[in-house]
């Protein structure tokens, strides 16, 4: 059976560490593409991992280029170009130069891999899934934004640590955008099947998600030198995963949203089954009042950056 071919765009570190969880877990191949400027480092950051195969017992391809042709007629392609956040910035301070980035690499895929599902890691995220979209004309289910699972596996992780338990017994659900406005949903979130709402007082709740909402800030203040890597390349790759074996994995995704919720034809978090397609099936949750008007201020903000990005490029 032919092996999925997997592209990286963007070598840096979220992309190079999405190769190496891709390459660890046999996903495929992975082609792992930077600019022209970055001369070998694509080249060597693939050699430097498939040379980790024979140890780590993997079998899978690497290739690093500058060359969009090694790229063609890719399963999958992830987005991870452009610029990172620094102390003091923002994910929506990346707007302009990462929507030009952005915008030219999402045409460099609709023409190299036409068919590919796609992922879209760069910030500020809502707003680059939305321009992926624009610019590759590829079906919506083709096109998908990751945040929720790096932003659930965050409140998961915290959770882990106030409850003493394992992580594995932890699962949540978190909507609307991947930024200040996100909107953990304490209603779909159990640990041991038992709502986290018996086990944690509201007040200490509250506090949990503040911390979950500045979760990505938490390490750019702390790394000074850019952001968060680990988390955010697990989390696609487990993204990658569920499109090459088909998992159907229900998860939160950032999804082309019309009539669903209300949304209007943008792309925000919301519950979805992600499998060989895609995104399958947009689940739509009864959310409690409060719920609902978070959810709603989160749309508003994700619409705003949006048309501040279609602004800009006019
Ligand atoms: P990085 O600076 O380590 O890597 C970015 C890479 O993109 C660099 O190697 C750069 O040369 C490359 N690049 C720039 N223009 C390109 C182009 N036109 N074609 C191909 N490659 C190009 O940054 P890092 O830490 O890997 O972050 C990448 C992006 O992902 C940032 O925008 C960051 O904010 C975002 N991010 C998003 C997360 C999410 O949950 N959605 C989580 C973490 C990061
Ligand atoms: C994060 O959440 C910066 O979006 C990135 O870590």
């Amino acid at each position: 059976m032919r092996r999925a071919k997997i592209s990286i765009i963007g070598a840096g570190n979220v992309g190079a560490t999405t190769a190496h969880w891709c390459a660890a877990a046999e996903l495929g191949d992975v082609v792992l593409l930077d600019i022209p400027a970055t001369e070998g480092m694509p080249a060597g950051k693939a050699l430097d991992l498939f040379q980790a195969a024979p140890i780590m017992g993997f079998d899978a391809r690497l290739t690093g280029t500058t060359d969009w042709a090694d790229t063609a007629g890719s399963d999958v392609v992830v987005v991870t170009a452009g610029i990172a956040r620094k102390p003091g910035m923002s994910r929506d301070d990346l707007l302009s130069t990462n929507a030009k980035i952005v915008g030219d690499v999402a045409a460099r895929i609709r023409d190299t891999s036409p068919h590919a599902v796609v992922i879209v890691v760069s910030n500020p995220l809502d707003a680059m899934v939305q321009r992926t979209f624009q610019v590759t004309g590829f079906p919506p289910q083709r096109v998908i934004g990751q945040a929720g699972i790096l932003d659930t596996a965050r409140f998961r992780a915290f959770l882990a640590m106030e409850l003493g338990v394992s992580v594995e017994d932890i699962s949540a659900m978190l909507l609307g955008g991947h930024g200040d406005t996100m909107v953990p949903i304490p209603s779909c979130t159990s640990v041991g099947g038992i709502p986290v709402t018996q086990l944690i007082p509201a007040d200490r709740l509250e506090s949990i998600i503040t911390r979950t909402r500045n979760g990505g800030a938490e390490i750019v203040a702390l790394l000074k030198t850019g952001s968060a890597y680990y988390a955010p390349a697990a989390a696609t790759a487990q993204m990658v995963e569920a499109v090459v074996r088909d998992k159907k994995r229900l998860v939160p995704c950032a999804a082309y949203c019309d009539k669903e919720y209300g949304v209007g034809g943008y792309f925000v978090g919301v519950p979805v089954i992600l499998g060989s397609a895609g995104i399958e099936k947009i689940i739509e949750l009864d959310l409690l009042a409060g719920e609902r008007a978070a959810f709603d201020k989160s749309i508003a903000a994700v619409k705003e950056l949006v048309s501040v990005m279609n602004r800009l490029s006019a």
